[in-house]
């Protein structure tokens, strides 16, 4: 907090010449706009994961390092198989890593137990996959339900419903629901415990333009509303205009890894 305060008047990149003692924390902060500063909130080091052995031995991720700051929506973009939901899951503790560190808000998951783990993901995480992952014998509501009772202070129910258009379907089964009304139960279904951050691999890959653009002007608006950090995996092209992060992966590397300045709202996408 002292850094806060020290550094929230300064206007720009602050100067790590004329605050020497400050030159190893500042490198590890970041400033908003508004002048605020805030700790970076994901910091992946060195991640390095492989599959198989001998002749079916694979590195997929040959030593990936970035950070996100909170409440900043990143897009991961790269070719089939250049490691964009390996990356993900390691970083959602759904896959394990061979070496490396991936901290969140300052806490190592690397080397946790599975228990840990499943820890860390209930109370840190939300998921949104390209195909809803939905329990078909609960409605809607009750899908949502099944996670809200995994945390002490989820969002309010009705609200959520509200925001997602889903009040007038909330007593409707999966298999009645459209691919855009599914995937709007799965996001709320991710977002019902305000998670910190939230892991979406390409979670418009299986709908239409249109409904891409009202999914993802949905992950926009939730991030406007509850700061919700964001990392989508995506191949779709256009998404990372209006994102503030993009990293592309190329061959279990990363290629590029830039802050976007000139951000375009989804409801301004074009070619989705
Ligand atoms: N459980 C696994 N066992 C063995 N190999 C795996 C496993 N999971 C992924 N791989 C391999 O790792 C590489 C990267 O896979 P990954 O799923 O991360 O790619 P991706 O970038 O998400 O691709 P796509 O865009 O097609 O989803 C691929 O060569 C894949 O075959
Ligand atoms: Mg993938």
């Amino acid at each position: 907090m002292q850094y806060r305060e020290k550094y929230a008047i300064i206007e720009g990149e602050p100067d790590k010449k004329t605050y020497p003692e400050f030159s190893t924390a500042l490198s590890k902060l970041t400033l908003t706009h508004e002048g605020v500063i805030f700790f970076m909130f994901l910091e992946v080091n060195n991640i390095k994961k492989s599959y198989g052995s001998d002749a079916s031995y694979i590195q997929v991720l040959k030593g990936v390092t970035t950070s996100i700051s909170r409440g900043q929506m990143c897009v991961i973009q790269g070719t089939s198989g250049s490691g964009k939901s390996t990356l993900l899951n390691c970083i959602g503790g759904l896959d394990t890593m061979d070496s490396g560190s991936v901290k969140i808000d300052g806490k190592e998951i690397f080397g946790l137990s599975t228990s840990a783990l499943s820890d860390y993901r209930r109370d840190y995480l939300g998921f949104i996959f390209q195909f809803y992952n939905l329990v078909p014998n609960l409605t809607v509501l009750e899908n949502i339900q099944v996670c809200q009772y995994l945390t002490e202070n989820p969002l309010d129910m009705e609200d959520l419903l509200e925001t997602l258009g889903l009040t007038e379907h909330r007593n409707k089964f999966p298999a009645q629901l459209s691919g855009g009304q599914q995937q709007r139960c799965a996001i709320a279904r991710a977002l019902i415990k305000n998670p910190k951050l939230l892991l979406c691999d390409e979670p418009t890959g299986a709908l239409d333009s249109r409904t891409s653009r009202d999914i993802l002007m949905l992950l926009e608006k939730v991030n406007q509303t509850y700061g919700t950090t964001m990392l989508i995996v995506t191949h779709n092209n256009s998404i990372k205009n209006m994102v503030h992060k993009v990293i592309m992966i190329k061959d279990g590397l990363i290629k590029q890894d830039y802050e976007n300045q000139t951000r375009i709202p989804a409801a301004e996408l074009e070619d989705l």
